[in-house]
């Protein structure tokens, strides 16, 4: 049964939706790998945390290069993870408690174990099966050098080149992350037509929505012109405009696809994107009426522990999603990100930069982390629109930063840097459930986490937090069961309370949101009710790197 509530329709507008890394999350079988049957056993969990929704990351068969983002085949499950009736079983069990189920859905590429491109290596250059893909010739006079300057996102060029089944030298393909990973031509119907394929496939297994990976690098301009950037300095998405390869604008015809097959089911499915561009207006432009419904805010995860560019770019969001009818996801973290707590623990909070996380432990407070994650959260949830959580960060779990370079090396990020960038493992290490030592609960017996736990991770476990107040996990039930009851309005009912300063206060719906990001204590006005607070408020004041929300 699908959940239905008076506007059925909209769910995504208030939702809190809560990010589940599978390999991570609840080990079922005891191989150290998580999976679909571990994950069902906690959907209380996550019902009794407050959240509306759970966006898994992909399920599907991989050879993990890629963390699952490398796909073999769309209409399956990989088998570490369980089965197609494993997966249905998680949908009706999560559609019983009123949690709603959103896939991921990674169409810029497949992987290179997927049929396609194995059809297409094996046929001539200029084939059907070749057209799948952006196969070129290379350039110079022996086809030596890629066929253009395109940068990959996970380091060096974005082209490989191939070997002709005589072993000479063959074409080029173009792979905008790992070589592993080569692109999609969406010029191609045959794509469209199996990609939507298999998202109809899914939605009609009762799938309630979709994220849809990496959108902004899903088109390409014609003749794969050279981009214009310096490839020495690196992927930056967030300040290409006019790049032949992210953000062009026959993205908008895919998605006016993805969205067509979503309005056909009842009730409609939903679409976020996640999209790295370079302003909110580039952003609301995905977010048109018939185009996805919303996406994931990336200027707010990136602001770091700063009023004013946290100010600015909610400032900036509101208007531009309002603009085209749509409402913002905000996320403090992700399985791309350096774990908030240890983000915001540090001198320079902005640092934190994707996968690209270059700063050492050393400047690292954990403790003014773990304060100023807490009082993040709760700018976080007082906003309009949906707000996603990553597993773990509603225990306060740091990143783990002295991983073994074997655990690193499960990121192409690390790899394809030759070390040089950390990689994400970091944020990917599997949750702490119970007891004191490793593995803590993940696994039903002993065995060995597929990346290794840290031994001091006994006091974030779920069952050392239940029941605890002065918990990470209870503050945010509490916040949640708040932001359920009293909700946080529409981007209409918003208004700034201060524009400038240290303090970053605002209204939403029928909470006053107030959040010092100062050095000294604040007054509060003392006839406001405090509904929630992230940390103790001494004398009635609001001391730095601290949150409330009064009630309006
Ligand atoms: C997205 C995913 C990331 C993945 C990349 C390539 O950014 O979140 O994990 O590596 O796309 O698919």
């Amino acid at each position: 049964m699908t959940p239905t509530t008076p506007d059925a329709t909209a769910w995504w507008r208030h939702a809190v939706i809560y990010e589940v890394y599978p390999w991570s999350f609840v080990d079922g079988d005891g191989d150290g790998v998580g999976d679909l049957a571990g994950a069902i056993t906690r959907l209380d969990d996550l019902a009794g945390l407050g959240a509306d929704a759970v966006w898994f990351t992909p399920w599907f068969p991989s050879p993990w290069v890629d963390g699952g983002y490398d796909v073999s085949d769309y209409e399956n499950v990989d088998p570490r993870l369980g089965t197609l009736d494993d997966l249905d079983r998680l949908v009706r069990e999560a559609h019983q408690r009123g949690l709603r189920v959103v896939m991921d859905m990674v169409a810029n590429h497949t992987s290179d174990q997927h049929p396609w491109f194995q059809a297409a290596l094996s046929a001539p250059p200029g084939s059907p099966e070749r057209s799948r893909y952006f196969f070129r010739d290379g350039r110079g006079p022996d086809g030596s050098e890629p066929p253009n300057n395109w940068i990959c996102g996970f380091g060096g060029s974005a082209w490989r080149r191939t070997t002709d089944p005589d072993g000479s030298p063959g074409q080029w393909y173009l792979h905008t992350f790992s070589p592993e990973q080569p692109d999609l031509n969406w010029g191609e119907p045959s794509v469209a037509e199996g990609v939507l394929g298999a998202v109809d496939f899914w939605f009609r297994r009762g799938i309630d929505g979709v994220r849809v990976d990496a959108a902004p690098a899903m088109w390409k301009v014609d003749g794969l012109p050279d981009a214009t950037y310096d490839p020495e300095e690196g992927f930056n998405s967030r300040s290409w405009v006019d790049s032949p390869h992210w953000d062009a604008d026959g993205i908008h015809g895919i998605l006016r696809a993805w969205r067509h097959l979503a309005d056909s089911f009842t009730p409609p499915r939903m679409i976020v994107v996640e999209s790295v561009v370079s302003s909110p207006d580039r952003l609301a432009a995905y977010l048109r009426p018939d185009e996805a419904h919303t996406a994931f805010n990336f200027d707010f995860l990136y602001a770091g522990w700063d009023a004013d560019r946290l100010r600015s770019a909610i400032a900036e969001a509101i208007p531009a999603h309002a603009s085209v009818g749509a409402t913002p996801t905000w996320a403090l973290g992700s399985h791309d990100e350096t774990r908030v707590v240890t983000r915001l623990g540090r001198g320079d909070t902005q640092a934190g930069n994707l996968a690209f996380d270059h700063v050492e432990p050393g400047s690292l407070d954990r403790e003014r982390g773990s304060r100023r994650a807490r009082a993040a959260a709760l700018i976080q949830l007082g906003l309009p629109g949906m707000a996603c959580i990553y597993q773990g960060d509603e225990l306060g779990l740091p990143e783990v930063m002295d991983l073994p370079p074997e655990a690193l090396a499960t990121d192409p990020v690390y790899t394809r840097t030759g070390g040089a960038a950390r990689g994400r493992a970091g944020c990917r290490v599997p949750l702490p459930w119970a007891g004191q030592q490793p593995p803590y609960g993940f696994s039903p017996n002993d065995a060995q986490p597929w990346l290794p736990q840290p031994a001091d991770w006994g006091g974030y476990a779920v069952a050392a937090q239940r029941g605890d107040d002065g918990s990470f996990l209870e503050f945010y039930r509490r916040a949640l069961a708040l932001r359920r009851r009293l909700g946080t309005g529409d981007l209409a009912d918003f208004g700034w309370v201060t524009t400038d300063g240290p303090v970053l206060a605002f209204d939403s719906g029928r909470l006053r949101v107030v959040a010092n990001l100062g050095i000294g204590i604040e007054l509060l006005d003392p006839d406001a009710t405090v509904l929630i607070a992230s940390g103790e408020l001494p004398g009635g004041g609001l001391p730095p790197d601290t949150t409330v929300w009064l009630s309006r």
